[in-house]
């Protein structure tokens, strides 16, 4: 069987296909695309200079279908549901997973559920879910709530429906993917690897997938993972649960991550660091990031260049070190942010002078 628009000679391989021996799919495991992966590693010299780490690299997730990273896994994971003849999908989201569920279960033709904290999600995930077409349930609740709820969903028996949140171990399978395309597009691993942190399925899937492509014999090295909460959000750093966790960056806003241990591991077998930001240096690294290296991404996704500003202005980064900050997603998933951030539009006449004039030439 085979699902989604498939062009005849596509320069984006279908991510199912092209990492085939990396992941765990059988002959039964229908091909499913919109396009995701392939996604650009780009040299962002500008900000790097700025922020101390002249080696800075951005892997932009945010050209993935949906806009973001989630993609990866979730293509795996809704292959994996049709081919155990699912029929509906649940997830809990901070607004990123509804969207790409969502999505990808429209394409498959499968029912998606999503249950969401209130007053919560970014405008632009949330008209992605509803677009698409999944019935979309908010509650008075924070993710961990919301994470709860689904859990609890996808046990009962009356109404069979498939987890597809982080715990679902096919989503890190394909979220894994993005490492192997950092060390295709660089020749090499890179020296540190530094990754916005939430529900910790991704800095746990960036891992395992370094090791397994070490492993394999496609890299000499591994990198560290450096990880960044925001502060208000922080449980990894702090060590424990964050009961009300508040911060800008609302795809991170997470007081229990799902992926604790796994990406403790990640931290502790790779040499690496979970550090907190500042709603402030999340922002300003947010501005930069637009400004300086032309990446307009969301609030979260600059968590990982503010935390290598942050580092490297405490003296932690070597600058020789080739780093790779993750963008995880796109900065028009939340225009209510984007409004609050840039400066207003200067206004002028339908005149060349009233222009020249608003520019101030004149
Ligand atoms: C844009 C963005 N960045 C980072 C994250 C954090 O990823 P994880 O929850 O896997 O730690 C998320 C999760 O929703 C996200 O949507």
């Amino acid at each position: 069987m085979s699902l989604g628009a498939r062009p005849s000679s596509s320069p984006r391989p279908r991510l199912l296909d092209r990492f085939r021996q990396f992941l765990p799919l059988s002959e039964a495991t229908p091909s499913l695309s919109l396009g995701e992966g392939a996604t650009p590693l780009i040299r962002a010299e500008r900000l790097g200079l700025t922020v101390g780490a002249p080696n800075l690299y951005l892997k932009i997730e945010g050209q993935n279908p949906t806009g973001s990273f989630k993609d990866r896994g979730m293509v795996v994971a809704v292959a994996k549901a049709l081919e155990s003849g699912a029929k509906a999908v649940v997830c809990a989201s901070t607004g990123n997973t509804s969207a790409s569920a969502a999505a990808y279960g429209a394409a498959a033709g499968l029912e998606v559920i999503v249950v969401l904290p209130r007053g919560q999600i970014a405008l632009g995930k949330l008209l992605q879910a509803l677009a698409a077409g999944a019935r979309v349930v908010a509650v008075d609740g924070n993710f961990d709530d919301a994470l709860r709820i689904v859990r609890a969903l996808a046990e009962q028996g009356e109404h069979p429906v498939t987890l597809v949140n982080s715990v679902n171990p096919f989503r890190l399978e394909g979220q894994k993917t993005a490492a192997f395309e950092v060390c295709e597009d660089l020749g090499r691993a890179p020296d540190i690897l530094a990754i916005p942190v939430g529900n910790a399925g991704n800095i746990s899937a960036y891992w395992q997938g370094f090791r397994e492509y070490a492993d394999a014999g496609l890299a000499d090295s591994t990198p560290a993972m450096w990880g960044f909460q925001a502060a208000g959000a922080a449980p990894l750093v702090h060590g424990r649960p964050v009961e009300r966790p508040e911060t800008v960056a609302t795809a991170i806003r997470i007081g229990a991550p799902a992926s604790w241990e796994k990406a403790m591991a990640a931290r502790d077998e790779s040499g690496g660091r979970i550090e907190a930001v500042s709603d402030d240096e999340i922002l300003a690294a947010y501005r930069d990031l637009a400004r300086l290296a032309g990446v307009f991404c969301e609030p979260a996704s600059a968590a990982s260049v503010a935390g290598v500003r942050k580092m490297a202005a405490a003296g932690a980064l070597d600058p020789d070190a080739t780093v790779v900050a993750v963008i995880t997603g796109h900065g028009l998933k939340d225009p209510q942010t984007a409004e609050r951030q840039v400066p207003g539009v200067i206004e002028a006449a339908p005149t060349l002078g009233a222009v020249a004039v608003a520019l101030g030439w004149t």
